[in-house]
């Protein structure tokens, strides 16, 4: 399903990807560990060419988004990714952050992007912060609807960046992988 092909990602003073390769399969939970700095994030940052790749090739479904004219954009629709801020729009209420991408994108109407988004909040615990501002949550709070944002795309892949450093152990429990 990805293809990594010898990654390398330099910046001016520093190169954090010198030659990654990796295959990921269907069903494939792979997790990446690793001291702070030592390039996680930029790793996934590259998979999903928020950052570009300074060589090698990245491999989706078969086609080389790296490639000079790939469609980066389709390929992104089908890559979730929670970031590790968690990156949710301060303007917009909680349910509004999940409703958003499948209105825009997907072009779900907005009766079914609500049902869908409070059945995600329900999931991950924080349905009762639906109309609140990301502001007014706590940090693992934030975490989860960054989560539930997430899933709401029906994501194939799903990019995690420390996808449950705010959460207290007994919340953990209850992401697999
Ligand atoms: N935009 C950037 N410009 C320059 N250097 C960067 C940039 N982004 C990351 N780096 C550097 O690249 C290295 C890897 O950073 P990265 O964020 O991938 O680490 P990480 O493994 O995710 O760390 P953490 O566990 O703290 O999240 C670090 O030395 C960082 O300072
Ligand atoms: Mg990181």
């Amino acid at each position: 399903m990805i293809e990594i092909r010898n990654l390398k990602k330099a910046y001016d003073s520093t190169t954090p990807l010198k030659d990654v390769s990796l295959t990921i399969r269907d069903g494939d939970v792979i997790s990446v560990i690793g001291p702070s700095g030592t390039g996680k994030s930029t790793l996934i940052r590259c998979i999903n060419l928020l950052e570009k790749p300074t060589a090698g090739q990245v491999i989706f479904n078969g086609e080389d988004i790296t490639a000079k004219g790939a469609d980066i954009r389709k390929a992104r629709q089908k890559m979730g990714m929670v970031f590790q801020s968690f990156n949710l729009f301060g303007h917009l209420t909680v349910i509004e952050n999940l409703m958003l991408a499948p209105m825009d994108l997907l072009k779900m109407s907005r009766q079914d992007a609500y049902n869908k988004g409070m059945e995600l909040l329900k999931r991950v615990g924080v349905a009762d912060k639906a109309l609140s501002y990301p502001d007014e949550l706590s940090g693992g709070q934030k975490q989860r609807v960054a989560i539930a944002r997430t899933l709401c795309m029906d994501p194939e892949v799903i990019l995690l960046d420390e996808p449950t450093s705010a959460l207290d152990p007994t919340m953990v429990a209850f992401y697999p992988g």
